[in-house]
């Protein structure tokens, strides 16, 4: 038996209708067309997607981050509702993660709604920590956003950090996606 091939990759024009699918099945219609293409040319950008194993033209998560001086900003972490639960978001967070360190980041944050405690959790499990709280940030709900950072991605372990994670997230998966 071998894992199936479950490949991040940068996005790409092609994937651009399956991209605004998965974003209006995850969050009903947070970036446009014209928003995604714009990530897909800017330098300070990575959008990776994450294709189907048995169908490279269907989408089932994206992540995104851009670079700003020395932090990296998650913007948005995805993963099609039907196969949440099986290790695909680590999967996108660690290659957000990453690419932060290929880029020679020194650390990351994000924005998420205090009661997405699913996504509060799998951020925790990679070493963020809330660091603040943004009263009434979602504009439609009046909800508050905490504010998560992930320091130490220029410290020397964090190299070896990232293998330990990747091995365990490549364990976790195989027992999903095995043929
Ligand atoms: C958040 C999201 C990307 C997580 O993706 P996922 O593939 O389900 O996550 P994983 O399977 O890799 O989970 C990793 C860990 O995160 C935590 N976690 C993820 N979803 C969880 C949930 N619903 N409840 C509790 N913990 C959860 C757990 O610690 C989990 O590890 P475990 O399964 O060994 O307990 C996914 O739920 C999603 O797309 N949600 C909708 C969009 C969204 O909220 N994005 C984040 C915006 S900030």
């Amino acid at each position: 038996m071998s894992l199936i091939s479950l490949q991040l990759q940068p996005l790409t024009a092609k994937h651009i209708p399956q991209v605004l699918a998965l974003d209006q099945l995850c969050f009903g219609g947070l970036w446009s067309k014209d928003g995604y293409l714009r990530e897909m040319e800017s330098p300070n950008s990575t959008l990776l997607i994450l294709p189907a194993p048995h169908d490279q033209n269907k989408l089932i998560g994206l992540g995104c981050l851009w670079s700003i001086v020395e932090e990296a900003h998650i913007t948005i972490m995805a993963v099609h509702p039907d196969l949440q639960r099986r290790g695909l978001g680590q999967l996108i967070l660690l290659g957000l993660l990453r690419d932060a360190w290929r880029r020679g980041l020194e650390r990351a944050t994000l924005e998420v709604r205090a009661s997405n405690h699913g996504a509060i959790a799998l951020y925790e499990k990679f070493g963020f920590q809330v660091a603040g709280r943004r009263k009434g940030y979602y504009q439609a709900t009046g909800e508050d956003a905490l504010i998560m950072w992930r320091k130490g991605l220029d410290h020397p372990e964090f190299a070896s950090q990232l293998q330990t994670w990747e091995t365990a997230v490549g364990d976790r998966l195989q027992s999903h996606f095995l043929r």
